[in-house]
Formats: structure tokens, C-alpha cells, sequence
């Protein structure tokens, strides 16, 4: 009897560790997504890409970053995977449904949590082509050369050294050759000068177009959705959701998702109103 128990309990066991682990990396996708806000709002600072490009070459050129963004990649991977588990494992376990339909505020928030995750995927599809695709080559956009580095060149190579100084734009204190074209980049490498991608020109000239700014501003607006209704189903998780703490996590998910989701949506419409 005991042993026939402890069998039918096993499933259960199983779906509340994975709702525990896809609750823990939504915590940690969470913060990415905090920091991420952040260090966005340096494409506002009008310094040429100063900024904002030494802050991308820090993030693509330590290796400890790097094992980081492996994690991200994964934890983003297994966040969704085990989610969509979950929904199918629940929905398996009660085939028939409910006699009565749901209307519970949590499963109406599940439902919404599943197409909203389905829909910043989509999303993040278009996000990555403007952005990271262009990081590993996958698609082309704007580049940039350390100018240090390429002085270093100039007894060696002066033709593509005076090259990246007439077709780019030097940064606010100089540190970086920015603005180049693909075309540019395929000429420089050529010469064996080291070229990287440049975010601040590939985010000011995304941002100035008008589909693209309202295709962000969905995007923004699903991951509010998500991030609305995540923040408490967290604290739900971990059992700190209760009447003594609920005010007080209802407002601090307020000011998370409100924060986030202003913080990308201010540098998208600033950067449109060439502010
Ligand atoms: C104004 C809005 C945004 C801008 C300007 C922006 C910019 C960027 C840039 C430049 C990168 C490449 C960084 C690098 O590889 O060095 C990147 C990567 C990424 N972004 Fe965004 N992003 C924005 C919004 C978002 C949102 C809303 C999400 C998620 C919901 C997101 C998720 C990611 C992820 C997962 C990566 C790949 C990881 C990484 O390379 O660090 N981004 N973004």
C-alpha cells in the first residue's frame, strides 16, 4: 500500500522539482533582463558608441562573460522546454478537463504565461537577426576597430590604418573607430586588422525605423505580460506568496516589470525622436 503510494506520488514529486527549477531560472533570466535594461540606456549618451561599444567588447571578450552567455542561452532553453513540459504533463494527467470551466485568476495566468513565452521566442528571433546574428556573422551590420589597436598596424598596414580613418567616425575620447559598413569590415579584415560589431551605430540606425520601433514596442509589451504575471507566480513557487506578503510582492512586481520594460522602451523612443 505504502509502496503503491509512494509510486502514484512520484509524477507529482517530479512536476513540482520541475516547477521549482523553471521557477528559479526564470529568476535568473529575470535579473538578465534587469541588467540588460540597464546597460542599454548607455545608447543614449550621445559619445559616438564610446560607452556602449566598450561595454559589448568587455561582454564578447572575457572568458568568464562568455561561459556566462552559455548559461543564459541554456537557462533561457531549458526555462521554456521544461514550462511547455510541465503544461503538457498537466494537461496529460487531466485529459477531460475540468467539469466546470476554469476561471481561476492562476490558470488564466498559466495560459497567458505560455503564449507570451511562446511569442517573445518569435520575438526574440527578430531581436537576435538585428543584433546578436550580426555578433557571429550570421548577418551583416555596423563595425567597429579599436583604435588602439589599429595604431598599432600603422607601420605595417598605413593604407588600411588611413582606410578605417576616413570611412569611420571616431568616438567621443577616441577609443574606438566606429560606423563602418560590411563593406568596409570585409576590407579591413583582409588586411588582418580585427574588427568587432558595433551596437550603438546598429541600435541608433534600427531605431530610426518606424516598423522596427513598433515591432519592439509588442515585443516590450509581451514581455511585460510575462514578467507581470512570472514575478508572483516566483514567489507562489517558493511558498513566500501569503496573505502577510502578497501586498508587498504584488508592488515590487509592479516596479520590476514597470522599470524593465520602461527602461527598453525609453531608449527605442528617444533614439526614433533623435533625442
Ligand atoms: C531596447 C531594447 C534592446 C536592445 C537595444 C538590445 C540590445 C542587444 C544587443 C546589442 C545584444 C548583443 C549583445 C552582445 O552579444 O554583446 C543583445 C543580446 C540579447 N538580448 Fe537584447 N536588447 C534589447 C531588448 C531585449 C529584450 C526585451 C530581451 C528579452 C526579452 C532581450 C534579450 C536578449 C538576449 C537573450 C540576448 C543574447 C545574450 C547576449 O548576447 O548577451 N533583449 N541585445
Amino acid at each position: 500500500m505504502v509502496e503503491n503510494n509512494s509510486y502514484m506520488n512520484l509524477p507529482k514529486i517530479h512536476s513540482i522539482s520541475k516547477k521549482i527549477l523553471v521557477g528559479a531560472l526564470g529568476a535568473f533570466l529575470s535579473f538578465f533582463l534587469l541588467f540588460h535594461a540597464s546597460a542599454n540606456l548607455l545608447i543614449l549618451r550621445h559619445d559616438g558608441g564610446e560607452w556602449y561599444n566598450a561595454f559589448c567588447h568587455f561582454m564578447g571578450t572575457y572568458v568568464i562573460v562568455k561561459v556566462l552567455e552559455i548559461g543564459l542561452f541554456a537557462a533561457l532553453l531549458l526555462h521554456a522546454g521544461l514550462a511547455i513540459w510541465l503544461a503538457i504533463t498537466n494537461k496529460m494527467a487531466r485529459p477531460k478537463g475540468y467539469h466546470k470551466p476554469q476561471r481561476s485568476k492562476t490558470h488564466t495566468g498559466s495560459k497567458l504565461q505560455m503564449w507570451t513565452g511562446i511569442l517573445i521566442f518569435a520575438c526574440l528571433i527578430m531581436h537576435f537577426t538585428d543584433f546578436y546574428f550580426v555578433k557571429i556573422g550570421w548577418v551583416k551590420g555596423k563595425y567597429m576597430v579599436n583604435t588602439e589597436e589599429l595604431m598599432k598596424m600603422k607601420a605595417t598596414q598605413p593604407a588600411a590604418v588611413s582606410f578605417a580613418e576616413q570611412r569611420g567616425e571616431l568616438s567621443a575620447k577616441g577609443n574606438w573607430i566606429a560606423n563602418l559598413t560590411a563593406d568596409d569590415k570585409a576590407v579591413l579584415q583582409e588586411a588582418g586588422v580585427e574588427v568587432e560589431p558595433d551596437f550603438y551605430h546598429q541600435a541608433r540606425e534600427k531605431f530610426k525605423v518606424l516598423y522596427i520601433v513598433i515591432a519592439y514596442l509588442v515585443f516590450f509589451t509581451v514581455v511585460w505580460f510575462h514578467l507581470r504575471h512570472g514575478f508572483a507566480a516566483i514567489f507562489q513557487t517558493f511558498g513566500l506568496y501569503n496573505y502577510k506578503y502578497s501586498r508587498a510582492i504584488e508592488v515590487l512586481g509592479q516596479i520590476f516589470t514597470w522599470g524593465v520594460c520602461l527602461m527598453f522602451t525609453t531608449v527605442v523612443l528617444l533614439v526614433y525622436f533623435g533625442l
